[in-house]
């Protein structure tokens, strides 16, 4: 799965270490909202904290530090900002990508962070599920799953978590998701979504 690396000996140090003695299930989650009190990077964490035991999830926080899309900075020319964040795509065995609707569309940070990815081998074959936090939402859903049904092979569009958590504090999200129904629902989700890595695999 991480054949798509173009890092050094330490990555692929990583790489062997996972695969030979680490079972553990990495997963990197990506929220559309930079906003401070972001739903759904709320529901990312709590999604993290409530992941059932091999599977790990961290959320990666730069989308906003990454410049603006050209493909004139690709290659050598390629910022430090992007390649951190094409390293920690390649490094993880799967996204979660959990994002609002901002004017009916995929907010302008998290287009420009795909974009970035379209022409590296990091994302032809990563697996990608979408969680949502919002009962809204739907043109931007549709949006993101036409995009990611065109950037990698190993979108599980049937695989979905959302969680209607419009408005709330990130305090009430993580009240909220601790029951033990929302539990389940998480646990539902990545154990399906394990199953989907695993499955697509060959
Ligand atoms: C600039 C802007 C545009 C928005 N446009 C829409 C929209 O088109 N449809 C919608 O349902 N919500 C829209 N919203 C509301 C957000 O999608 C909603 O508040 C979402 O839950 C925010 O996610 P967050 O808590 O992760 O930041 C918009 C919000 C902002 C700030």
């Amino acid at each position: 799965m991480l054949a798509c690396c173009r890092q050094g000996p330490s990555h692929e140090i990583e790489r062997m270490r996972r695969a030979t003695s680490d079972d553990t299930l990495n997963l990197l989650a990506i929220s559309g909202s930079t906003r401070h009190g972001s739903t759904n990077s709320a529901l990312l964490r709590a999604i993290a904290a409530h992941a059932p035991d091999g599977i790990s999830l961290s959320l990666f926080t730069g989308i906003q530090s990454l410049p603006v899309f050209s493909p004139d900075n690709e290659g050598e020319r390629t910022p430090a900002s992007v390649q951190a964040f094409c390293d920690q795509v390649c490094s993880a065995d799967g996204l979660i990508i959990s994002s609002p609707e901002y004017v009916r569309a995929i907010p302008g940070g998290l287009k420009n962070a795909i974009d970035w990815l379209v022409s590296r081998d990091e994302i032809i074959r990563k697996p990608v599920a979408l969680a949502h936090a919002s009962h809204r939402g739907d043109d931007m859903l549709a949006s993101l799953r036409l995009v990611l049904g065109t950037v990698t092979e190993r979108f599980a569009d049937e695989i979905f978590l959302r969680q209607a958590l419009v408005s709330l504090s990130s305090e009430e999200v993580e009240a909220l998701l601790c029951t033990d129904t929302a539990v389940r629902d998480i646990h539902d989700y990545l154990n399906r979504l394990r199953e989907y890595i695993r499955q697509s695999s060959h």
